[in-house]
């Protein structure tokens, strides 16, 4: 590569960062709930007005968010919009973004980790907002989710869940996809469990305020789990977690050990492209999978007893092999990416 378009290519990075970090101004400050709502073009004094922001700034941070093409500004150069059709887009990228902010917060940690004295790692749930961040990534389309997770791979869960049957989630962060099911499957009993309390006691919240009665909120780590779990439920559904556990295969054969023989598990894992860093340049979210692996999914693993760091960039293979080494061969799981979040697979795994 010539230095001039390696020079051109680090200049695009960085005016990436520079756009980021504008969003991340913009979304804080509530300068973006304006373009985040129905509008009509507006010009600088009537945003100042409905933001309650000074001018002066605005003007700077719009000329960075206009340079960058995610605002739009009319021909005279007066006044600014977001066109109807990018508005949803616009809201689902920011609460990525908001996971990149976090990733810059853990600058600092990740240093320290990085040092051969430094700690191990450390637990994402113990950060203020870490939970709500995952949880909002998952809320801005909920149905999308259900839907591509659960319903539309395996019509005979929706059929049981209506029934009523015995589902646990693991890792379930603040819950808001079992939280969902509860809600609509009242003949269905449910478990929301992660290891952190923090998570635990947040969901609980969120099930006694809505006054849900089949499904409570349960401290659970994979590695231990409660004696009368075993065997007992049908739906065993973990997703965005597996990789973040100090060991991935002693927690897939936990999973394994509490479904029923007939019984399903619903893996939802990130995978990258490639198994390697060559073969991963080709993968268009690597470069933001390998920082959020970087500062959110290996120390949570590295600090957990025997702590392997997996991270969220390990790969198909390494995922199918932990999947086999608990238990359950490739002939009885089917592999689904989803539709709407390529870089994540849903792995529907069944014991016979
Ligand atoms: C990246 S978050 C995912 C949360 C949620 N499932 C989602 O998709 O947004 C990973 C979750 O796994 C939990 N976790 C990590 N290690 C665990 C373990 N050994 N046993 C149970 N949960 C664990 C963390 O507390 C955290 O809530």
């Amino acid at each position: 590569m010539a230095a001039s378009e390696y020079e051109a290519r680090l200049s695009t990075y960085l005016n990436g960062a520079a756009a980021c970090l504008a969003l991340s101004i913009g979304r804080e400050s509530g300068l973006l709930k304006v373009f985040m709502e129905p509008h009509e073009p507006m010009t600088i004094p009537e945003i100042a007005s409905k933001t309650n922001l000074k001018e002066r700034y605005i003007q700077e941070l719009l000329g960075c968010l206009v340079a960058s093409s995610i605002i739009e500004i009319d021909e005279a150069s007066v006044k600014y919009y977001l066109p109807d059709e990018l508005r949803s887009t616009l809201v689902r990228v920011m609460t990525f973004q908001a996971l990149v902010d976090f990733s810059i917060q853990r600058k600092e940690d990740v240093k320290a980790c990085l040092k051969m004295d430094g700690p191990k790692g450390y637990s994402g749930q113990t950060f203020p907002r870490y939970g709500e961040i995952l949880s909002n990534i998952l809320c801005v389309d909920l149905e999308t989710v259900l839907e591509e997770e659960i319903f539309s791979n395996t019509p005979d869960v929706k059929q049981k869940l209506e029934t009523g049957i015995d589902f646990v989630e693991f890792g379930c962060g603040m819950g808001p996809v079992i939280i969902e099911l509860a809600s609509r499957y009242p003949n269905s009993r449910f478990i929301a469990s992660d290891y952190s309390p923090e998570a635990v006691a947040a969901v609980s919240k969120t099930i006694e305020n809505m006054g849900l009665k089949n499904i409570k909120a349960q401290q659970a780590d994979l590695y231990q789990l409660p004696d009368d779990w075993v065997g007992k439920f049908d739906v065993v559904y973990i997703r965005d977690c597996l990789h973040d556990m100090g060991s991935p295969s002693k927690g897939a054969k936990g999973l394994v050990k509490v479904m029923k023989d007939d019984g399903v598990l619903l893996l939802v894992e990130v995978v990258i492209k490639g198994d390697n860093h060559r073969e991963n340049k080709e993968d268009p979210f690597a470069i933001q999978f390998f920082i959020f692996s970087t500062t959110v999914c290996v120390p949570e693993s590295l600090c957990q007893r025997d702590g392997i760091g997996l991270g969220c960039t390990a790969g198909l293979n390494k995922m199918k092999g932990i999947i086999e080494q608990a238990g359950i061969p490739m002939s009885n799981v089917e592999i689904y990416p989803r539709k709407s979040a390529s870089f994540q697979y849903l792995f529907v795994c069944r014991k016979k």
